[in-house]
């Protein structure tokens, strides 16, 4: 093996990794030492800022077979049938930060790229096919409030459960969170979402709703909480490590994807607003149609260069595929490339794990870190008259609906089944078992019993008798018993002690 010279930065040969120069043996350290600076400059700028949510997480590459044919709903390329796809995924938990455990009860995020031959598709959803809140002006609020206290910077169950209490769409999402749902085994074990409805427009420009399901073909198995406990001590990265591990032992997780295909027409007549991210639509009015598998088969090789600085956004669509009038995922649109632009820079969408497979041709130009540029006689405007890119609305085919017309802030219309707690109170009546319900008691009891304000604690009660009036009742009995146990603990502790 032929050693290669150490070399600084702009490639000329350095003298030493060990010594740095200084004024004689014992003296002090010369400045023009442009190596020793160079290095140490360099390792003052290693990290970049974590993302704002969702900053703990993993992934790996990966490929997306179709093999249903959904041709009569999109015309994007990447789903025609017998079409195969490069990908990247990555998950995540929401709150914790880049050191955080892994199994900490949280919801999981389910990213996943499409290098598609139109241009990048991105698929950013989560574990749960419903979200805490139906208005991205909440979202900073709903952080704040599941992040850390301001002065303390501790986490904080009394003002989890204020806002939640507060905002009662989050009733469904909470009961999932809280839920088995909660700690899942591993990311190859649960399944992932769109969660939110998307627009779908096929060849002869006909438009569908469409709502994403990722199935694992590893099943749907949780952890319980004491186990997640013992393990978010024992190994942090437990989730990163099991993804890792098996990729490398040639173990490829996949999932199969299908979606809810929902007629254009419905979606102004269904029972309820079908584009609220804190609703699903049940599976007996709109089946799963199979479009194929994703497969996960190759692990980063560079865990900054692969993952940290990958981009995922909502708003990366393909012809064929389009928004929807969900007021959280147009919210969405703007935050992820802005956030990016922020946290890895301008031109993030150059590097080559967020770079298209498909060809780029704009007028943009510049900026940080600008790698690509034109042929210096293109022309840098548009319109221009030298042949330079035209847009194409026939080749973009966007998506689009009817709107009511006048600018106003308001709740969407209410339809006749539009309920916060509906769907909460089938989730925890209808699907889970007897097992699962009384884990689920356990838990809020536990989560509620941090809460120091008596009034958040009685709002809480009320949210969960809103969900199910047994469940409230189980929750305040609890909740007293457990205080007085908790007394009792302390009195016998004091009595020890003295
Ligand atoms: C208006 C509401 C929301 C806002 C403003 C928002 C904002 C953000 C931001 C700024 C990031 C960091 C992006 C980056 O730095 O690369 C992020 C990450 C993420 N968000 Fe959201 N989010 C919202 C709702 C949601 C919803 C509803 C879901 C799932 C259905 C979701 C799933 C994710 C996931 C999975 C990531 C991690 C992406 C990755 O793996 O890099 N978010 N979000």
């Amino acid at each position: 093996m032929t050693i290669k010279p150490t070399t600084t930065q702009t490639g000329t040969p350095v003298a030493s990794d060990e010594h740095s120069l200084t004024v004689g043996t014992d003296g002090v350290t010369a400045l023009h030492d442009r190596y020793l600076v160079e290095k140490l400059a360099q390792f003052n700028r290693e990290r970049i800022p974590e993302r704002i949510v969702h900053a703990k997480g993993g992934g790996a590459h990966g490929t997306f077979e179709v093999t249903g044919d959904v041709s009569a709903y999109t015309r994007a390329a990447v789903f025609q049938p017998g079409t195969t796809t490069d990908t990247l995924q990555r998950f995540s938990s929401v709150a914790g930060e880049q050191g955080s455990p892994d199994t900490w009860r949280d919801v999981r995020g389910f990213s996943v790229k499409f290098y598609t031959s139109e241009g990048n598709y991105d698929i950013v959803g989560n574990n749960t096919p419903v979200f805490f809140i139906r208005d991205g002006i909440k979202f900073p609020d709903f952080i704040h409030s599941q992040k850390r206290l301001p002065g303390s910077g501790l986490r904080d169950a009394t003002m989890q459960w204020d806002f939640w209490t507060l905002s009662p769409e989050s009733a469904h999402q909470v009961t999932y969170l809280m839920g088995d749902r909660g700690l899942p085994r591993s990311w190859r074990e649960m399944p992932g979402f769109g969660s939110h409805t998307y627009q779908w427009i096929n060849a002869e420009g006909e438009r569908f709703w469409v709502k994403y399901h990722f199935t694992s073909n590893q099943g749907n198995i949780e952890m319980e909480g004491s186990e997640a406990e013992l393990i978010a001590g024992a190994d942090a990265d437990y989730y990163r490590r099991d993804l890792h591990d098996a990729i490398e032992a040639g173990d490829f997780p996949s999932w199969d994807v299908s979606v809810q295909i929902m007629p254009y027409e419905d979606g102004k007549t269904y029972r309820f607003n079908p584009f609220d991210i804190t609703k699903v639509w049940p599976h007996a009015d709109y089946p799963r149609v199979l479009i194929g598998t994703h497969t996960l088969n190759r692990n980063p090789q560079n865990f900054f260069a692969e993952i940290e600085q990958a981009a995922f956004s909502p708003a990366n669509f393909v012809p064929g595929i389009a928004a929807s009038p969900d007021k959280m995922l147009m919210a969405r649109i703007f935050s992820y490339p802005d956030a990016q632009r922020y946290r890895v820079g301008t031109n993030f969408a150059e590097l080559p794990v967020n770079a298209p497979k498909a060809p780029v041709n704009n007028y943009s130009q510049d900026g940080a870190a600008r790698h690509h540029y034109n042929a210096p006689e293109a022309p840098n405007y548009a319109p221009n008259s030298l042949g330079g890119p035209v847009a194409d609305p026939l080749l973009a085919a966007e998506g689009g609906w009817e709107n009511d017309g006048e600018l106003l802030r308001a709740a969407a219309r209410l339809r006749s089944e539009d309920s916060d707690f509906g769907q909460a109170g089938t989730l925890y009546r209808d699907v889970f078992d007897d097992a699962a319900r009384a884990r689920f008691l356990d838990t809020i009891t536990g989560a509620i019993s941090g809460v120091e304000r008596p009034e958040v604690t009685e709002r809480a009660i009320g949210y969960w008798t809103s969900v199910d009036a047994d469940l409230g009742a189980k929750l305040r009995a609890n909740l007293a018993a457990w205080a007085e146990a908790d007394l009792l603990a302390e009195a016998s502790a004091g009595y020890a002690a003295e």
